[in-house]
């Protein structure tokens, strides 16, 4: 059967590329794009859009069956900084979200879904260094606790009801066609934004706050081949730990000054310093890596010169 896929989500950091990518697979008129508000000029012009909210069930529904989908993509949730500020309503809609679209699997509307934990479900108990696959999950963010309840969900649908879920947690991704979405990792992307114009960066977060990272090609091409393989492949169905890279902004900060040498940064720590300081410093893959072949592509050398180039091609050819 071919692929008809719906994201739900698909105006935001992620969801943006992922579209692109899987129009770019599966042919444009194969891919709808869904979201409660319209994406970028690119993402607008390459297929099928509709605006539906992630939290009416209703509405989903109707998406399904008028573009017979199969495949469903749900990127919408409320991310860890933006979620301290409104903790209810990231819970209902990071919880609910993800409901509807299982229920609408277990009822047999769609056959496969995607949904994105995040490195977020570990917190200041868990072993910060490697951190495995299972360990103390402890989560003191609302966004953490709303991943790791959702990655339970899925199991349960998984051996409750048979449906195929298949999910990854995110370190913090980096990119540059769309900005991010009010995660702890965002510094890693406004960086090299300020780097281009400003020559200097004021970091949110402290010289030495190691963090997991991945550049967004690694993180779509994850995506795209969990959700390609035969679900036989897939042993974890919580949500498998995937890793690139990991730095600190002072460790980025020197990488930029290989390419911009007057580059500056200084640091000015703010709410976002104890969410960092609560989550891993890396991560063990090894799962992924093992039961569907994960292999990421880039580094903090070749994705710094790969973003600034864009970057730089983005803003002088606009
Ligand atoms: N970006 C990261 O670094 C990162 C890291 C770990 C996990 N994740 C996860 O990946 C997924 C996508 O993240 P992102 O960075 O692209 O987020 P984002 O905030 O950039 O995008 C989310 C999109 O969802 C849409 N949305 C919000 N509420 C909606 C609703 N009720 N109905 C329909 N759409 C709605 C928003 O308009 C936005 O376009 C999320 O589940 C996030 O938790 C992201």
């Amino acid at each position: 059967m071919n692929n008809r896929i719906l994201i739900i989500g698909a105006c935001g950091q992620i969801g943006t590329e992922l579209t692109l990518k899987l129009r770019e697979v599966n042919g444009s008129d194969a891919v709808i794009a869904a979201d409660i508000r319209e994406g970028n000029d690119e993402l607008m012009q390459s297929g099928p859009f509709e605006i539906v909210d992630a939290l009416n069930k209703g509405a989903i529904e109707k998406i399904i069956d008028k573009y017979a989908i199969n495949e469903l993509y749900l990127m919408a949730a409320m991310l860890s900084a933006t979620g301290e500020k409104h903790p209810s309503k990231a819970w209902e809609l990071n919880m609910n979200s993800l409901f509807n679209v299982l229920n609408l699997a277990k009822e047999g509307k769609i056959k496969k879904v995607f949904w994105p934990s995040s490195i977020a479900v570990f917190g200041p108990t868990t072993p910060k260094e490697n951190t495995p696959q299972k360990t103390i999950m402890e989560p003191t963010t609302v966004y953490g606790i709303s991943k790791l309840a959702g990655e339970r969900w899925c199991e349960y649908y998984y051996n409750r009801y048979g449906v195929d879920v298949r999910s990854l947690r995110y370190p913090g991704i980096i990119s540059w066609k769309t900005n991010p979405g009010g995660g702890t990792t965002d510094y890693a992307v406004e960086i090299y934004h300020n780097a281009l114009h400003n020559r200097k960066y004021d970091s949110f977060l402290s010289e030495n706050t190691k963090l997991p990272m991945m550049y967004m090609d690694d993180a779509i091409e994850a995506t795209i081949k969990i959700m390609d393989v035969k679900p036989e492949a897939i042993k974890i169905r919580s949500s498998y730990n995937l890793a690139a890279m990991s730095f600190t902004p002072e460790q980025i900060a020197s990488e930029i000054k290989t390419f911009i040498p007057e580059f500056e940064i200084t640091y000015h720590k703010d709410f976002r310093q104890n969410i960092a300081d609560s989550w891993p410093r890396s991560i063990d893959d090894s799962n992924a890596k093992k039961d569907w072949g994960w292999q990421p592509k880039f580094d903090l050398h070749s994705m710094s010169e790969n973003m600034l180039n864009s970057l730089f091609k983005k803003f002088n050819n606009n």
